[in-house]
C-alpha cells in the first residue's frame, strides 16, 4: 500500500472503531499528520484523561501510552510498537529508585512523566517539562525533594527554584548528545538565529540557549518571537510542526556530537510508522495492559499533577 491508501484505511478503521490517534511531536511527520491530536507529554495526558473514544491508539513511546491507560483504565489503549521505550525512563529502574527513595524518607518524591509505572507508584507527584517548576513550587517550601530521573531537568529546576533536591542520575540519549561547541559553530554561520533548547539538554547547552522549554513551549516561542531563524536543540520531529505553523521561518537542527553527528532522532519515537499504526488498529494489538493495583498507585501522583495544570 502507498501512503495514501494507508491513510484512507487508517481513517476508515478509526471511524468504525471510534478510535482516537494521539501522537507526540517527535513522531514521524506522516504520523503526526494522521493523528487526531499532537502534543507534548502534558497535553497528551490531559487529552487521554478526557477523551470519549473507545480506543486510544498512542503513537509514541511506552510510558506515554501507559500514562493514557492509567488515566483511562476502562479504555483499550493500543501502542504500535511495545518495544518503543525511552532511554530516560530506562535509566531509572523501579527497584533501584525504591532504594534511592528509602535513603531519604522525609523527602517528597517528584518524578518526571518519562518513567515506568513502577516508578510512578513510588512517587508523590508527577511532572512534565512544561509544569516542572509549577509542581516544585506547589510543594511545602520546608520539605526537601527527590527528583527523578532526568539529571539535566532536575538541575535546571533546582537552580531556578533554589530548592533542596536530591536528583537521580539519569538522562535521555538524544538530549545528552547536543553540544554547546557545535551550537556556537552554527551560531557563527547563522548570527541572527536564536537558540531554543529542551530542559533535558546539558547545563552547558542550556547556558547558550535564548529560550528553554518543553516541546509545546518551544513551539509557542518560535511562533511568537520576532526572530526568523532558530537553532533547535531537541528531537528533530518537532521541526515538522514548526514549519507547518511558521512557514516563513527557518529552523536549523542542532547537531549532536560523536557518531550520531547527523542524527538527533529519538529511535523509539521513530519506530511508529503508518504501516504499524494500520496493523495495530486492524488487530487491536499490541494493547497496554497493567495490573489494577499498580494503576491505582500510579494514578494518584498523575492526578495531583493534572489538578495543578
Ligand atoms: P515534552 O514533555 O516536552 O513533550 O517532552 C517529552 C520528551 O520525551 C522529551 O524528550
Ligand atoms: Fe525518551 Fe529521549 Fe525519546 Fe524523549 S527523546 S522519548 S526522553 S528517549
Amino acid at each position: 500500500m502507498d501512503n495514501r491508501e494507508l491513510i484512507t484505511e487508517i481513517n476508515r478503521l478509526k471511524t468504525e472503531k471510534n478510535a482516537i490517534i494521539m501522537a507526540h511531536y517527535y513522531t514521524r511527520p506522516e504520523v503526526q499528520d494522521i493523528a487526531d491530536f499532537v502534543g507534548d507529554s502534558l497535553a497528551l495526558a490531559q487529552v487521554a484523561a478526557k477523551t470519549d473514544a473507545d480506543i486510544i491508539l498512542f503513537a509514541g513511546v511506552n510510558f506515554m501510552a501507559e500514562t493514557a491507560k492509567i488515566l483511562s483504565p476502562k479504555k483499550k489503549v493500543l501502542i504500535p510498537v511495545l518495544e518503543a521505550s525511552c532511554s530516560l525512563a530506562d535509566s531509572c529502574p523501579a527497584v533501584e529508585f525504591k532504594k534511592f527513595v528509602e535513603k531519604y524518607p522525609d523527602h517528597i518524591v517528584v518524578s518526571y512523566v518519562n518513567t515506568s509505572v513502577g516508578v510512578k507508584a513510588l512517587t508523590d507527584i508527577v511532572c512534565t517539562s512544561s509544569n516542572a517548576i509549577k509542581v516544585i513550587n506547589s510543594i511545602d517550601p520546608n520539605k526537601p525533594i527527590i527528583f527523578g530521573p532526568d539529571r539535566n531537568l532536575g538541575n535546571y529546576i533546582k537552580t531556578i527554584t533554589g530548592r533542596d533536591m536530591k536528583i537521580w542520575d539519569g538522562c535521555c540519549h538524544v538530549h545528552e548528545r547536543f553540544s554547546e561547541k557545535l551550537i556556537e559553530e552554527l551560531r557563527n554561520k547563522y548570527p541572527m538565529a536564536k537558540v531554543v533548547a529542551h530542559p533535558e539538554c546539558k547545563k552547558s547547552v542550556l547556558n547558550v540557549a535564548d529560550f528553554v522549554g518543553s516541546t509545546a513551549a518551544i513551539l509557542d516561542f518560535v511562533k511568537k518571537d520576532s526572530a526568523v531563524e532558530f537553532i533547535v536543540a531537541t528531537e528533530s520531529g518537532i521541526l515538522h510542526k514548526m514549519y507547518e505553523e511558521c512557514k516563513d521561518k527557518k529552523f536549523i537542527p542542532a547537531p549532536p556530537e560523536g557518531d550520531a553527528r547527523n542524527c538527533n532522532d529519538c529511535d523509539y519515537m521513530k519506530m511508529v510508522t503508518l504501516e504499524n499504526i494500520l496493523e495495530t488498529l486492524k488487530n487491536e494489538t499490541p494493547e497496554i495492559s497493567l495490573d489494577q493495583e499498580i494503576i491505582e498507585r500510579a494514578k494518584l501522583p498523575i492526578v495531583r499533577m493534572l489538578e495543578l495544570s
